[in-house]
């Protein structure tokens, strides 16, 4: 996948040409979606940091309809492989009467989405939905309901595109599990 990194410690899932493929379809369902939903206030893309950053970047620039972008910052991971448990949440939003679509990099045991949604949806937003790149539904422990996905993948630690282990491969642009 990358000469910086051993060939064989990660496999690629999803190249850089398929996840392009796939991220203009879902574009082009939100933007069908939302259109009728935000004549008058632009859809507004709240990405969690710091895995989505690269998604959403790509994502934006399919989107037809107006939208703005505001960042959420969680963390659950560490340098662990395995979710904390605890879920950490910095941000200063406002959502009240807004359209809000979540855009997210993956969905493991529902935790993080799970809490980010319910700070959400206390400050009244006009709807909230949830975009992932990657569901891992094998690992979900909190349920969640996805309105865009990605791709789904098996229950095992993913890498590349915007999404680390322990800060690295957010670099790499295809997708790809990490052996353990
Ligand atoms: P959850 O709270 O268990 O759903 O975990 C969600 C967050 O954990 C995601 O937003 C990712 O940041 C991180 N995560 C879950 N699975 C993976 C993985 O396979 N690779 C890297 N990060 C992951
Ligand atoms: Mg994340």
């Amino acid at each position: 996948m990358s000469g910086k990194y051993s060939h064989n410690a990660i496999k690629t899932l999803f190249s850089a040409d398929t996840i392009d493929t796939r991220i203009r379809e879902i574009g082009k369902a939100i933007s069908n979606d939302y259109a009728m939903l935000t004549p008058k206030s632009p859809l507004h893309l709240i990405v969690v940091l710091k895995g989505a950053f690269i998604f959403a970047a790509d994502l934006l620039r399919t989107i037809t309809i107006p939208c703005t972008i505001d960042f959420i910052r969680a963390s659950s991971y560490g340098s662990e492989k395995t979710s904390s448990g605890t879920v950490t949440i910095k941000h200063n939003l406002t959502v009240a009467n807004r359209h809000v679509l979540l855009v997210e990099d993956i969905i493991d045991t529902g935790l993080t989405i799970q809490q980010i949604t319910a700070e959400l949806m206390a400050m009244k937003p006009a709807s909230l939905g949830i975009c992932s790149l990657l569901d891992k539904p094998d690992a979900r422990k909190h349920p969640v309901d996805i309105t865009y996905t990605g791709f789904i993948v098996p229950d095992t630690f993913i890498v590349g595109y915007g999404i680390d282990y322990d800060e690295r491969y957010r670099e790499l642009p295809s997708l790809g599990i990490l052996d353990s």
